[in-house]
């Protein structure tokens, strides 16, 4: 067997008022290499995404994997539990991992819609397997998406607080209603944002990063969020969300005040005791690959 590694980006799903829908990768990677040992069988323990997904597929296909190799993920260049699909990107590695040993064709809608499966909602699964922004939606088919091509003078700035957060935990705190007046407020900033990233509108970013599906609720795990939100702005940043949910922030900002508005938000965190590091990172225009 060749040895060989994928390489997958980390996202950010909502992007604010496109909940379950919006997401975006960017180049912040998880990798994993796959190399031959002799007598290994993978046996995943609870919480391993990346070995679950690679039995997950071999037991679909009613297929045996490999005896002799071996899976090691990389240094965790994407931190679990902190709204940057950590847990998305091990799943979409794991079916491209498992599509390789078992010579399965597998094409990016097919490991983007297992990894959504498995996940239970696609705006991380689907733009960690085809790269940039994608509108994730559903048909009778499954999960389909579309990319939208963001003008250029965009970099995302991501604030990493020292705090995990369950995505499962999280969603619980979702309403289980919302009003027409919510509802019209969200898909009225969710259409703006498309049309403000596409067009390179981005003096509207900061209204149409603001929703009201999640991030009222939610926003209470993330200790200063709302001044967070306005002290990046004030540095310089278009708009700033919850990055999927949470607790890390995210702002696009342009290039010669992204590292303040990271420095705004870290500082913020400090007020309120929490630890942080800010990353400033690019739009991911290519999504997983595997490297020979
Ligand atoms: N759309 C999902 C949520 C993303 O907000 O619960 C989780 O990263």
């Amino acid at each position: 067997m060749k040895e060989f590694k994928v390489k997958v980006p980390a996202t950010v799903a909502n992007l604010g008022p496109g909940f379950d829908v919006l997401g975006m990768a960017v180049e912040i990677y998880l990798t994993a290499s796959v190399k031959e040992k002799e007598g290994f069988v993978i046996e995943p323990e609870e919480g391993d995404a990346l070995s679950g997904a690679v039995v997950y597929i071999a037991d679909e296909n009613k297929m045996q994997l490999p005896v002799n190799i071996t899976i090691e993920q990389g240094p965790d260049a994407v931190p679990r539990k902190s709204g940057l699909g950590s847990s998305a990107a091990a799943r979409v590695a794991g079916i491209m991992i498992a599509g390789k040993l078992l010579g399965l064709d597998l094409d990016s809608l097919d490991i983007a819609r297992k990894a959504a499966e498995l996940e239970g909602h696609p705006d991380n699964a689907v733009p960690a397997a085809v790269g940039g922004i994608t509108i994730c939606y559903k048909s009778a088919e499954g999960v389909e998406y579309k990319k939208i091509d963001p003008a250029p003078g965009l970099k995302v700035v991501i604030a990493v607080p020292k705090l995990q957060t369950d995505t499962e935990e999280a969603r619980k705190l979702l309403p289980e209603k919302v009003s027409v007046e919510d509802a019209v407020y969200s898909v009225s900033r969710a259409s703006l944002l498309i049309k403000a990233l596409v067009e390179g509108d981005f003096d509207s970013l900061s209204e149409a990063m603001k929703d009201r599906l999640h991030q009222p609720c939610r926003k209470k795990l993330i200790p200063g969020f709302d001044e967070i939100v306005t002290e990046s702005l004030r540095a310089g940043a278009y708009g700033t969300a919850i990055s999927g949910s949470g607790p890390c922030v995210f702002s696009f900002a342009p290039e010669k005040t992204a590292a303040k508005a990271g420095e705004a938000m870290v500082n913020v965190f400090k007020d309120k005791g929490v630890e942080s590091e800010y990353i400033v990172t690019e739009i991911a225009k290519q999504g997983a690959q595997i490297i020979e």
